[in-house]
């Protein structure tokens, strides 16, 4: 047994171009989406991290097949049915995201069970916009033996559902189960992330029939059956703007190559407003820090503002700027755990709650940080990279099941950074 550890030696501006993988938070919803047809269906720009390889196997032990491809980069996933019941708890509960099993186990079996899932802890985190949208379908839902089990009388009915939080997973989870209901289902109060609408083109190719997707309101026409596709993921929007932020507390220049603007817009204004120059290229978003960076206000809100899964990275960049930033963090209530670490480092910040004020800039002495999130782990590492002499990030575990081939895309932009194994317990 060992864990692994990042060495990070700070000070070298990152240059270059760097390819953007395929969006993990999209990857999930549509392997999920697979498991509504019988056909086979192959995923393309498949990101290979942690937490694909766990959402697979969460999925098999449900009875599905997935062959990957032998680069990794792609998966065919073969649902010939019938799918089993509920995926074992051990594996549900490292991940939020395998709860994303129930909308296809109900809608194409009439019944799924799951328990609570674990995944990052930055708050919270019910369930209830999941289960509120299943009962609104038609399926009664119970807690039973520690898990949430979803019954359904026949085929789910279509039905108007108003969600109390525009939840990710909770739209994604209706819009799997909606589109093989019987009838109408308008979701209002939807999420409008891009993953949402990668998840809803997917299902398109699949047959069915959905509406307003990227938009609050989305209307689902109930299918009998959906057929095989192949679908491409989109470019990883967090990911981009880790580089992107990378890039600018390092005051280098890198080509997001794949970035979507379109889909960083919230981000790629900030970082205007901080002094960074962005520029849009056929190949994607190239991003030069030049001048001393500037402070800004910041709100992490659902899409399109700017995205919580940027936060601590923003956060991070932010104690590298001239003046007092103020943050606040609206989408979940425990999300600056991370700010401790940063101080340790150097970092003048005082958080109350949800909201962070930053007094930058404040040079960074490498020490060693642990990260609790895979955001917040990314988000040491900037800091690292900003910091002079060496920083350890200990427990690579949340990065990994995060990011693909970090510290090589790193590394190949000039930073200095390498991954040891140490022994377990050595800590
Ligand atoms: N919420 C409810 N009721 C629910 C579900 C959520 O009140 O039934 C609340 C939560 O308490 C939270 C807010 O809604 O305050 C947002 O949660 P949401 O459900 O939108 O988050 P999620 O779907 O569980 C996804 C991403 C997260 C990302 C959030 C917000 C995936 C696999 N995860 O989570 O990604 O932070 O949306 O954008 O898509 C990450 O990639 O590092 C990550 C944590």
């Amino acid at each position: 047994m060992s864990e692994a550890l990042y060495r990070i030696v700070g000070g070298h501006p990152l240059h270059g171009d760097v390819a953007i993988s395929g969006a993990k938070n999209a990857a999930m919803p549509c392997l999920a989406a697979a498991m509504l047809t019988a056909d086979p269906c192959t995923i393309h720009n498949l990101p290979r991290i942690r937490d694909v390889t766990l959402f697979l196997e969460i999925m098999r032990t449900l009875g599905v097949r997935a062959d990957i491809a032998p680069d990794g980069g792609s998966v065919t996933v073969y649902a010939a049915g019938p799918l089993g019941e509920a995926p074992p708890n051990h594996l549900v509960a490292n991940q939020r995201a395998s709860f994303l099993v129930m909308g296809p186990l109900l809608a194409r079996e009439g019944r799924g069970a799951c328990a609570a899932p674990g995944g990052d802890v930055i708050g919270q985190r019910p369930l209830d916009v999941h289960l509120t949208g299943f009962i609104r379908l038609g399926a009664e839902v119970s807690a039973e033996g520690g898990r949430f089990v979803a019954r359904a009388r026949g085929r789910l009915r279509g039905s108007r559902v108003v969600l109390d939080y525009p939840s990710v997973l909770g739209t994604e989870n209706l819009l799997l189960a909606a589109v093989l209901a019987e009838g109408r289902t308008t979701i209002v109060n939807a999420a409008m992330e891009p993953e949402v609408l990668c998840l809803a083109a997917m299902l398109t190719r699949m047959g069915a029939r959905i509406d307003g997707a990227g938009a609050h309101t989305i209307t689902v026409d109930g299918v009998d059956r959906l057929h095989g596709t192949e679908h491409r993921l989109i470019p990883d929007r967090i990911e981009a703007g880790t580089f992107a932020l990378a890039a600018a507390i390092t005051g280098g220049e890198v080509l997001l190559q794949n970035a979507r603007p379109r889909h960083m817009d919230a981000l790629l204004f900030k970082l205007q407003e901080m002094n960074v120059e962005i520029r849009e290229e056929d190949g994607g978003v190239r991003v030069r820090a030049a001048r001393p960076l500037a402070a800004a206000n910041i709100q992490a809100v659902p899409y399109p503002g700017l995205a919580t899964d940027l936060q601590a990275l923003v956060v991070t960049t932010l104690t590298q700027a001239n003046g007092i930033s103020v943050v606040h963090e609206r989408v979940f209530e425990n999300r600056l755990q991370y700010v401790g670490e940063l101080r340790k480092l150097g970092a003048h910040i005082v958080s109350a709650g949800t909201t962070a004020i930053i007094q930058g800039p404040t040079p960074f002495r490498g020490t060693v940080v642990r990260g609790l999130d895979i955001r917040a782990s990314a988000a040491l590492v900037l800091a690292g990279l900003a910091a002079e002499g060496t920083t350890e990030l200990v427990d690579l575990t949340h990065l990994d099941r995060g990011y693909e081939c970090f510290e090589e895309k790193l590394r190949a932009l000039g930073a200095h950074i390498e991954r040891t194994a140490i022994p377990a317990g050595s800590l």
